[in-house]
């Protein structure tokens, strides 16, 4: 038996060889030439020359052994449906929505965007993009009309799907409307909006624009559209994430190796079979969506659940409850998720028959041992933290259990997965840190295994100065972690070192809430930083200093104009990014060349010790912080 360690040192020993191995995994239609081509770095290669499509390999190449098997469970605890469609039914709605995009002009390389819950026609719609060779790029229906505005103008799609509403805890939330403010804001309207229509509530079309899906799918029945063989490194999708700037990142990913390194992943890393029933509780908006509810679980031929709902609706016990109709074999959550169940009746942990299920994975923001422990012992289960990002797609660390059942670590999301050279180093000085116990920025050697960000949506440029230059003297992929390793060479994260933050397992970025913010007519300056919350893990926290103090001199009035400082957040970006606190200030701490000293103020936001203030410009600056958290 091959050992974990074994395995991992071949993978960084013989890349080639060994990615050429698992490219096996996959159907591939003209066979690749080269496994790996690093000529060029960062941009890497995988697969060179062979031709594959995502779609064919999710759905059309499991028609001829389990044609008849669920492949996707939608359950909505928001509208009260539940539906099962088989393999064979997923690729009769695939291609269906695959002939609609091409009716409306769709040509590989073109983008759609995607703005949808979680509702079937989302996924139809991703694995049709793949299917014609078109990109998508799913916006998460959280976000509000400006946050999609930059997204449409950024990918400039040709064409968008959406609906008339979501729906949270049984009220629907219109999209419509933010899907038409953000058309009018961009620069870049697409020429025609898909829309599904929920009747959840009324829906103003615009002539010429907007088309009905149902209407179109009735003409769609019949096709068959032929999967787009596109060349292994060609791009699949953009899924846009936060990062310092507050301008998001279009994170590109490819075709073939995007699949081969899913398709290893489930079974080294989720220790999954063909068959089995896959739930992940995230949302297609997010890339743990995009590789465990969409790709992963069907590439591997199992059936996936996608769930519209909250975890406590109707009672704390239905992700529990779909476990066992659905005899659920593998489950992926969150931390912050659990918390929330951790508040609810532990009698609903016991009252499902969860035998089905083998392991429980989260991931998306440090786990806590209480929270882990709460869960793994609540429903007899082990419980695996795994850590990622939205820019390599699939688990950094983690334990590779399905090589070898090495033993997790509390705190300890585990070692890193296969074909990860995962370093430390020192912040300022670019030195590795070998001796265990040390912090350091967490950094992955190049080249970066398959399924990794190929580059930024046309910013090559881009890719190389954010992440490859940020270590010092070091060419380096930064993951803009922090992290320790211990003697056994488990890792241990600490937390983000740039300004992004983490509410909720949602990355945020503090720049464009800060930006968000200083449109509001009275915002001089503003400054915001993620502070600990027990449940959320994060939350983001504001301190602006106004240009007319009168509007906020009283108490009632700092608290109307906190309110409405909130609001223009949440419409702008969405209920997510709105800052939990905005406090108001006359100075902010800054060093004598002017940068913002948002480490010092996350710390007094914490209550912890602001580190070293030999370069503040202004000491006083501090004080008023101070204050305006104990005010
Ligand atoms: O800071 C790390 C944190 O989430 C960031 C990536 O977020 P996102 O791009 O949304 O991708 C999430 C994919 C699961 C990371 O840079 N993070 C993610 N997983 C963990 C984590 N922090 C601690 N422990 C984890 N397991």
């Amino acid at each position: 038996m091959t050992t974990y360690r074994e395995y991992h040192a071949r993978s960084l020993s013989d890349p080639a060889g060994f990615w050429s191995e698992q490219a096996q995994l996959i159907d591939w239609h003209q066979p690749f030439s080269r496994a790996l081509d690093n000529s060029n770095p960062p941009f890497t290669k995988w697969f060179v020359g062979g031709t594959t499509n995502l779609c064919h390999n999710a759905v059309d190449r499991h028609l001829a052994t389990r044609a008849d098997q669920s492949a996707l469970i939608y359950v909505s605890t928001e509208t009260n449906e539940e539906k099962t469609y088989t393999y064979r039914q997923l690729y009769r709605e695939v291609n269906r929505m695959a002939g609609i995009l091409q009716g409306l002009g769709v040509a590989p390389g073109d983008r759609v965007l995607i703005y949808m819950p979680m509702i079937p026609e989302a996924a139809f719609a991703m694995l049709a993009c793949v299917r014609i060779g078109a990109i998508h790029s799913v916006v998460f229906g959280g976000f509000a009309a400006v946050s999609l505005a930059t997204r449409i103008d950024d990918a400039q799609p040709k064409v968008i799907v959406s609906t008339d509403a979501g729906s949270r805890a049984g009220k629907p939330v219109a999209y419509k409307p933010l899907l038409d403010e953000a058309i009018t804001l961009a620069r870049f309207p697409p020429q025609k909006v898909l829309l599904v229509d929920r009747k959840l509530v009324p829906m103003q079309r615009v002539a010429e624009r907007d088309v009905d899906y149902a209407a179109l799918r009735a003409t769609h029945m019949n096709d068959e559209v032929p999967c787009a063989w596109l060349e292994s490194s060609e791009p699949s999708y953009i899924l846009y994430t936060s990062g310092t700037t507050g301008k998001p990142k279009g994170v590109q990913r490819d075709t073939g190796g995007y699949a081969v390194a899913l398709a290893a992943s489930m079974r080294d890393i989720f220790c999954c079979a063909p068959g089995e029933t896959y739930f992940s509780t995230s949302d297609i908006g997010w890339v743990v969506g995009h590789s465990y509810i969409v790709y992963g679980p069907l590439i591997n031929g199992m059936a996936t659940v996608m769930y519209e709902g909250l975890p406590i609706r109707p009672d704390g016990g239905i992700w529990w409850s779909i476990v066992e109709k659905y005899k659920v074999s593998t489950m992926f959550s969150s931390p912050t998720a659990i918390r929330v169940l951790k508040k609810q009746d532990p009698a609903l942990l016991k009252k499902y028959d969860l035998s089905s299920l083998r392991l429980l994975f989260l991931a998306g923001e440090p786990l806590d041992e209480s929270t882990a422990r709460w869960i793994s012992d609540g429903i007899g289960k082990p419980v695996v933290d795994n850590y990622w990002q939205t820019e390599t797609g699939w688990p950094i660390l983690g334990v590779s259990r399905g090589i070898e059942p090495l033993p997790s670590k509390f705190g300890s999301p585990g070692l890193p997965a296969a074909g990860y050279s995962v370093k430390l180093y020192n912040e300022s000085t670019g030195e590795e840190i070998t001796s265990p116990q040390q912090k350091g920025v967490v950094a992955i050697e190049g080249p970066l295994p398959p399924g990794c960000m190929t580059t930024v949506w046309r910013d090559d440029e881009r890719f190389k100065r954010t992440y490859w230059t940020s270590v010092p003297n070091q060419r380096v992929y930064s993951t803009f972690d922090w992290g320790i390793r211990d003697e056994d060479g488990y890792f241990f994260i600490l937390g983000r070192t740039d300004d992004v933050i983490n509410v909720s397992g949602h990355r945020l970025g503090t720049r464009e809430i800060e930006e968000s913010l200083s449109s509001h007519p009275n915002v001089a300056e503003v400054a915001v930083v993620g502070v600990v919350d027990p449940l959320k893990g994060q939350v983001a926290m504001a301190f602006a200093i106004l240009k007319d103090v009168t509007k906020a001199d009283t108490h009632e009035k700092r608290l109307a104009h906190e309110g409405e400082m909130m609001k223009v957040v949440a419409t702008q970006l969405g209920a997510l990014a709105r800052p939990a606190r905005v406090h108001f200030v006359s100075a902010l701490p800054k060093t004598r060349s002017g940068k913002l000293l948002r480490r010092s103020i996350q710390a007094l936001a914490e209550g912890r010790d602001p580190g070293d203030l030999t370069t503040i410009e202004d000491p006083t600056a501090l004080e008023q912080i101070k204050r305006a958290i104990h005010a």
